[in-house]
């Protein structure tokens, strides 16, 4: 039972936290420990803070799914096992890096 209520609120939590921004959340799951946005984030790959301004939707696309296309000795690994919905919000915050 305690258990159960934990669950819950966990769920809740998690749930609000996802209604914030979730693109933004993937992104400093999945991204951030080779990525920098706004000062935060490791240096491994390029700062992406303001990568909307250099690169369109259909190449950031391309980017995370196939990065090897463009540079094929890259660290970069391929996220081309994101859900479409998972894409979709993650490029909905990409487009915010101006
Ligand atoms: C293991 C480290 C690593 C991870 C994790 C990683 N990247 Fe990269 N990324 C790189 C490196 C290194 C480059 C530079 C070489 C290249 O273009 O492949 C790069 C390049 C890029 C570029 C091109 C930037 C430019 O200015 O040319 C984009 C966009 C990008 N990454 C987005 C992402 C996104 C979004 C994620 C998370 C879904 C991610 N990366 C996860 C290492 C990483």
């Amino acid at each position: 039972m305690k258990y159960c209520l934990l669950l819950v609120v966990s769920i809740l939590l998690s749930g609000v936290a996802w209604a914030d921004m979730p693109g933004e959340k993937l992104f400093h799951r999945k991204c951030t420990m080779c990525h920098v946005v706004r000062g935060r984030g490791g240096a491994i790959g390029p700062d992406l803070s303001k990568v909307a301004s250099r690169m369109s939707e259909a190449q950031l696309q391309a980017k995370i799914a196939y990065p090897k296309k463009s540079h094929p000795g890259t660290s970069m690994p391929s996220f081309a096992t994101l859900e479409a919905g998972e894409m979709q919000v993650l490029m909905t915050y990409l487009k915010t890096l101006k």
